[in-house]
């Protein structure tokens, strides 16, 4: 999703700006752009459709300096990918703005200023802002006043970035429902905005987190912020961990590749300090958890894309180890529709970056509808939907920058079964089970490191998948989350339409789809229910279906047989099969991606952080 960054310093500003917008690149963007105010006190500004290192080229063509400015990465919404809709967006070359979000009535404002004698040049919902903050300012004079004056007049979500050239040594930044940071810049005299601390990392370790509705007035010196009612407001200075390795692909030709490779570690740390003698520590959840998983008589589950798979994973262990009634929902259905909320529920929100704008709004919405309590599993510390949750849990996988997820799933995977086991020791499981689960996850980083050995041999495989236009995905129980995972990770960086089934819905209609042209992966782990689908797979093959099966159990499939290729999975206990299994389907979407020459980090019409909905 869209990105800023704002600076204003002694030095000269844009190199700063280029570079937060690199670091803004993994959000998913189509255009960009930066405005600083020069050292006449005019907007100079330059936008690009396509990547920041386009903007970058320009720059070297013709160069800005400015001693502050504003730069934008954007995901189209309202009017195509182009530079005459790309931010930042002027009004009477006197104000620039950048913005993240969406304007809902963008329609009625325009019209308002276009009586008022505005002219439109983009399609943009983002442009009325900038106008009528023109137009605040004509009546008030005073930036801080006219920006007020029209935050109050928006409807929707956004994060704000604004220059002015009648105030150059001064910025506005807005946040209302998307997120912004406030950097103090390390350096003598200078402070920076952007849209998370990665973004700013190279200038600034200390930051504020604005809060919904905080308008901040940022100088070289000074940075004021103030809640939406105009009252100052003291926002604490916080000092996030950052890993500033992030940025490095290291040996690896793309950052999904890298952190793939991540996962065993990812997950060490995910474990770390949280397994007792035998037992998961209640405490890992808050000093609180245990006398709250004790009340607990529903869970409900809420996440988006890849993370709402991991729920749906979820939903099994925690029905049949933990013996609670659990439910799972996508946030954008949750949160449009009645929900009858169960005694004694617990509200849990699953998401990588914590600022997914349905889940947060389901999170907000279920604060209020008399939910027990709520829990984050979320990989950024210092995210809204940590910061809005009464109990969090980290996943520690490290930051994730490939738009696909992967070593923020298989966390989340982690986190929630060791949430089903906290919560299941208050319930119905017992001592030995707990003792057998722990013992399970603590072999799990090494039996990822050994899944990962499979890397050529699915590179192989994947040589079979380039001319293919579909593909099936089949999974029972728990691992039908799996299959849909599978499915999503190939069709968003392959661009090849995947579906994801449980195996036992075959025949009731996708059977149909199936001939020599159709792929048909199955995840089949030594479990219950091989059985079963090994008659799924025998249809398959009937119907001249080309199979691949991931089995640690090498008689479910005749291998010999044309048609069929077996890779063989590691042995694991079948409570950590859906995590290791989606490791091979993640390395599998990643290796058809690069045949196919697509942009495997940052593929099309795709971002990383959903902050619209
Ligand atoms: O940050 P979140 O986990 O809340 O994001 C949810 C989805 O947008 C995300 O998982 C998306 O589906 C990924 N691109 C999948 O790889």
């Amino acid at each position: 999703m869209c990105g800023i960054v704002g600076a204003v310093a002694e030095r000269s500003i844009e190199k700063v700006l280029l570079e937060g917008l690199k670091r803004l690149e993994y959000r998913g963007y189509d255009s960009a752009g930066i405005a600083v105010i020069n050292g006449d006190n005019k907007i100079e500004r330059l936008r690009t459709q396509g990547k920041v290192r386009e903007l970058e080229t320009l720059l070297n063509q013709s160069p800005l300096t400015g001693n502050s400015g504003i730069a934008h990465t954007r995901w189209a919404t309202h009017g195509e990918p182009s530079e005459y809709n790309a931010h930042p967006l002027i009004s009477h070359d006197e104000f620039a703005l950048v913005h993240n979000g969406i304007i809902e009535n963008h329609d009625a404002l325009r019209h308002f200023l276009r009586e008022q004698g505005y002219k439109f040049s983009s399609q943009t919902d983002s442009e009325t802002i900038v106008h009528l903050l023109h137009y605040h300012f004509q009546k008030t004079n005073d930036l801080l006043k006219a920006t007020f004056a029209t935050v109050q007049q928006l409807e929707g979500n956004y994060a704000l970035g604004i220059a002015a050239t009648k105030f150059p040594d001064q910025l506005i930044a807005v946040r209302h429902g998307c997120p912004l940071i406030v950097g103090q810049g390390e350096g003598e005299g200078e402070n920076f905005f952007g849209s998370d601390t990665f973004a700013l990392s190279h200038v600034a370790k200390q930051f504020y987190y604005l809060e919904d509705g905080d308008i901040a007035n940022v100088t070289k010196k000074t940075i004021d912020i103030y809640s939406k009612d105009g009252k100052k407001v003291d926002r604490k200075l916080q000092t996030p961990e950052i890993n500033y390795d992030a940025g490095d692909r290291g040996e690896h030709r793309h950052y999904m590749s890298k952190e793939i490779f991540e996962q065993s570690r990812a997950l060490t740390s995910n474990l770390e300090g949280r397994l007792g003698n035998n037992c998961v520590l209640d405490t890992a959840f808050g000093l609180h958890a245990k006398k709250l998983f004790q009340e607990v008589r529903h869970v409900q589950l809420v996440a988006c894309g890849t993370s709402y798979h991991a729920a749906m994973v979820a939903r099994y262990w925690i029905e049949e180890l933990a013996g609670v009634p659990c439910s799972v929902e996508v946030a954008s259905e949750f949160r449009y529709r009645k929900n009858v909320v169960p005694a004694n529920s617990l509200f849990v929100t699953i998401s990588q970056s914590g600022e997914t704008a349905d889940t947060l709004a389901a999170l907000r919405l279920a604060k209020k509808i008399g939910y027990l309590s709520s829990l984050a599993i979320c990989n950024v510390p210092e995210s809204s939907l940590v910061r809005e949750s009464d109990l969090n849990f980290m996943t520690r996988a490290g930051v994730e920058i490939g738009v696909a997820s992967t070593k923020a799933f298989t966390t989340q995977l982690t986190a929630l079964l060791m949430f089903t086991i906290a919560l299941g020791r208050q319930h119905q499981l017992s001592p030995a089970t707990e003792q057998h689960l722990v013992k399970q996850l603590l072999q799990l980083p090494k039996t990822i490191e050994n899944t990962l050995k499979l890397n050529n041999l699915i590179a192989e495989f994947a040589s079979h998948f380039i001319d293919k236009n579909h593909a099936l995905f089949l999974g029972r129980g728990e691992l039908y989350p799996i299959a849909l995972e599978g499915a999503l990770k190939l069709k968003e960086i392959s661009y090849i339409h995947a579906e994801g089934y449980p195996a036992g819905e075959l025949k009731h209609g996708p059977l149909a789809l199936v001939d020599k042209n159709m792929p048909v992966i199955a995840i089949a782990p030594n479990n219950d229910l091989l059985e079963k689908l090994k008659s799924n797979l025998h249809e398959v093959r009937a119907r001249g279906g080309v199979l691949y099966v991931f089995t640690d159990n090498k008689s479910v499939v005749n291998e010999n047989q044309e048609g069929i290729h077996v890779i063989e999975m590691p042995s694991v206990d079948p409570i950590l099969a859906p995590i290791v299994y989606t490791v091979p389907l993640q390395l599998l979407a990643y290796h058809v991606a690069v045949l196919k020459g697509t942009d495997v980090d940052q593929p099309r019409n795709l971002a990383k952080s959903v902050t619209v909905e």
